[in-house]
């Protein structure tokens, strides 16, 4: 299963000790993954082990011996259920004491905070905060439902019962502390591997608020997560067009213009900002623009 996940167009690769290792098997599931970051052939994708979390007795040696065994070959530690900012700078610490000892780079591996019940939630601003090793908050829907005592199975689904999306509140509530720090915002996982439909649906909600992501449990999930968080390519191709406009006309030959019309469009410097996201989404995704801006003839 570790050498499949090498392959996959994936921007990340997570190993887990956590949820999908029974408690007799966590000794023996570090040593596969401290083997599998140091065997190598992940090519430019970011490595990341989840631990325990600080709630069990696991975390500090899954920590140790992850990093002691495979520090040089690991991008990240994700860090699930974190409630406050003292569990991250648990991390950050630890980390740094790890570093020091073994000659890595100090501040070198990165911290993913996984926001997974209510306490989570409400000192998200402040976990996001707390280190600067942090880069990425996590949605963790399936604890996230049942620590509130949610009323359904399916992670992420609509509620025939609630008139609006019972997540929204989540989602937004973690995009903000993301945005507000700089740091990415990823969706986590959809259980009903087979139901590619469903997947797409629920991801199309965290996309169409700016999360930058979502975790997939099966290569069956890659192509529908890649499509739904890159642009569609009608809106890369006009974002880059914005972009090309609004630099021609701002500059001295195209008259040095504040706001102008592109076909029917008003584009102004707001325009731009948000051209810049879509384009960078697109660039990122390695899409090719399929038309170009020609400056009006004088
Ligand atoms: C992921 O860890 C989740 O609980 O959804
Ligand atoms: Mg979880």
């Amino acid at each position: 299963m570790l050498e499949k996940a090498q392959g996959l167009p994936a921007d990340q690769v997570f190993l887990d000790l956590e949820d999908a290792v029974a408690p007799l098997a966590k000794p023996s599931a570090r040593k596969n993954i401290v083997a599998a970051l140091n065997e190598g052939g992940w090519g430019s994708k970011t490595r990341v082990v989840r631990v325990n979390d600080l709630t069990t007795p696991w975390t500090y040696t899954d920590v140790i011996e992850i990093v002691e065994g495979a520090g040089a070959n690991l991008d990240c530690i994700m860090l699930p259920k974190v409630q406050s900012a003292s569990h991250v700078e648990w991390l950050d610490l630890t980390l740094t004491q790890l570093e020091k000892t073994l000659g890595l780079p100090i501040g070198g591996i990165g911290i993913e905070a996984q926001i997974e019940n209510a306490a989570g939630l409400v000192n998200v601003d402040a976990i996001a905060a707390a280190s600067p090793r942090v880069e990425t908050i996590i949605f963790g829907p399936a604890d996230f439902m049942a620590s509130l005592n949610m009323k359904s199975l399916v992670v992420g689904a609509l509620n025939p019962d609630y008139p609006g999306d019972p997540f929204h509140y989540i989602l937004m509530r973690i995009l903000m502390a993301a945005r507000m720090h700089d740091k990415q915002a990823i969706d986590g996982p959809y259980l009903q591997i087979k139901d590619v439909d469903g997947f797409r649906e629920v991801a199309k909600r965290s996309a169409a608020l700016g999360f930058d992501g979502k975790w997939v449990l099966h290569p069956g999930q890659l192509d529908a997560a890649n499509e739904v968080y890159s642009p569609a390519q009608q809106d890369y191709d006009h974002a880059e067009l914005i972009l090309d406009a609004y630099d021609y006309f701002t500059s001295e030959v195209g008259g040095k213009l504040g706001a102008v019309m592109l076909g029917d469009e008003m584009i102004d410097e707001a325009s731009r900002k948000m051209a810049l996201v879509i384009a960078a989404k697109g660039r990122a995704a390695g899409m090719t623009r399929t038309s170009s801006f020609t400056p009006p003839s004088a």
